[in-house]
């Protein structure tokens, strides 16, 4: 008899490995590592005869497709980060942490698509119906007619699901709930979710649902996390925030069908998820505009321009090695900033512990942000705040030169639509709009900057 093969694979990336270890070389984590079957779910049942397909030119489907086919729900920020809305017959991966808000703005979603008169199915493996039902009340969205399930087997939903007329959206929260008969590992190990969500993304080929997969990330790795399925479907969406600030962002992050730049903004409230249509309004609402060590970015998400306030806290250190703590930021890319800073303008920081933080739990992803904290940084070395009124964008060389960015037209329009008149660019930038009332100061290297900071 043929001896059952096992395989060893990384709850948290999904590497194989020969044998056990205590660390996964794909990821660097420790005890993520468990045995698993590897034909769960592929192999199995009887051989099947080959099918014949045929292939078609791609210039005779030009008359018949035009866009993909989209569920639109109304709730424009959602509606911004798929591109437009659920596409048919695919699948989109809605990461986050638990507790984020998932289900709650995924049920807001729901409950909107079928008040336009979709077909909505939410499989919930996590809560119980009536839990889910008590969701909605307080979201205000028991009224509607959204179709509820509380089931984990993943051959028991595809029977659910094929009941009755075709959905035109399935929710299944989580794929970490899901199992499948034919795998033998336990439920939340990479083969269980990797099947069972292969049989999701087959069910929406083939009769053309839009699937939404939630995953929670798990830090310890003892179950699969988004990551082993990222590769699978046709879109991911990362929701972003701070447990101690009542922002979320919901992030793109792969998209067949659109952009993945795309941010879309929302304000947790104790009836859901609000849609905040302006946030560089909220991100700079509670901005103290006389202190030092503050200085407001003009940053672009995707389509949509974005002010926030970077944040600097420089002083003594009383420590051998001095802190360097960032929020918000990349840390290597402060480093930079910090090196360049010494080395090209004389602003020493070695005595100096460095605190940075983005205000509102945002985080900054464009180098564009390296001017804002570059003055962030002198002005609270220096004491002096920085004019309330301007604001700064601008990526720097390690050689301390100021390099222009994209989309300066559209930064410097979102800042005079908020009441900045003044503001600091790279010297070299393209689309600068020639009539306006703002004073715009073109920045050619830091030291110059430096130097109109310190006065
Ligand atoms: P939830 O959507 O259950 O998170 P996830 O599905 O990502 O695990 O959101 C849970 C949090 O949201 C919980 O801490 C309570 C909070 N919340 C509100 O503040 N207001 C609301 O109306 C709802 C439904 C949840
Ligand atoms: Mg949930």
């Amino acid at each position: 008899m043929a001896k059952a093969r096992t395989q060893f694979t990384c709850q948290n990336c999904g590497t194989v490995h020969s044998r056990w270890a205590g660390k996964c070389d794909g990821c660097g984590e420790w005890n993520t590592i468990i045995e698993e079957d590897p034909m769960g779910g592929i192999g199995g049942g009887p051989s099947r005869a080959p099918k014949k397909g045929r292939p078609v030119a791609l210039t005779t489907l030009s008359g018949e497709i035009e866009d993909a086919p989209r569920i639109e729900t109304g709730i424009s920020e959602l509606d911004r980060v798929t591109g437009g809305g659920f596409v048919r017959g695919s699948a989109l991966l809605v990461g986050g942490d638990p507790g984020i808000g998932k289900s709650t703005v995924l049920m807001q979603a729901a409950a909107a698509l079928s008040r336009r008169k979709h077909r909505v199915i939410y499989v919930s493996g996590e809560e119980a119906v009536a839990q889910v039902r008590l969701r909605a009340q307080r979201l205000g969205a028991a009224d509607s007619d959204v179709l509820l399930a509380a089931e984990t087997n993943v051959e028991d939903i595809l029977a659910t699901l094929s009941e009755g007329k075709r959905p035109d959206l399935v929710i299944i929260d989580s794929i970490q709930t899901l199992w499948s008969d034919t795998v033998d590992s336990a439920p939340g190990t990479v083969t269980q979710v990797r099947t069972g969500v292969q049989a999701m993304i087959r069910f929406a080929k083939q009769t053309g649902t839009a699937i939404v997969l939630v995953g929670h990330v798990t830090k310890e790795g003892q179950i699969a996390g988004p990551r082993v399925v990222e590769h699978m479907v046709d879109a991911v969406l990362y929701f972003e925030g701070d447990r101690g600030h009542h922002y979320r962002i919901l992030r793109t992050v792969k998209n067949r069908f659109g952009a993945t730049d795309e941010i879309g903004v929302f304000e947790m409230s104790d009836r859901g998820l609000r849609e905040v249509a302006n946030p560089s309004e909220l991100f700079l609402g509670e901005r103290n505009e006389k202190s030092p060590g503050a200085a407001v970015f003009a940053g672009v998400e995707g389509t949509r321009p974005l002010l926030v306030e970077v944040q600097a806290l420089v002083a003594p250190t009383s420590l051998g090695t001095p802190r360097r703590a960032v929020l918000g930021w990349d840390s290597a890319r402060l480093s930079m900033i910090l090196a360049v800073l010494e080395a090209h303008c004389g602003v020493r920081l070695g005595q100096h512990d460095v605190y940075l933080n983005v205000a509102g739990g945002y985080r900054i992803s464009e180098p564009a942000a390296d001017l804002a904290v570059a003055s962030a940084l002198v002005s609270s070395l220096a004491g002096l705040a920085l004019p309330a009124d301007c604001v700064y964008f601008g990526e720097v060389s390690l050689s301390g030169a100021v390099r222009p960015v994209a989309h300066t037209a559209q930064r410097l329009k979102e800042a005079e639509k908020l009441g900045f008149s003044q503001a600091v660019l790279p010297s070299a930038s393209t689309d600068l709009p020639k009539s306006g009332n703002g004073r715009w100061s073109e920045m050619e290297s830091l030291p110059d900057l430096v130097a109109q900071i310190a006065g």
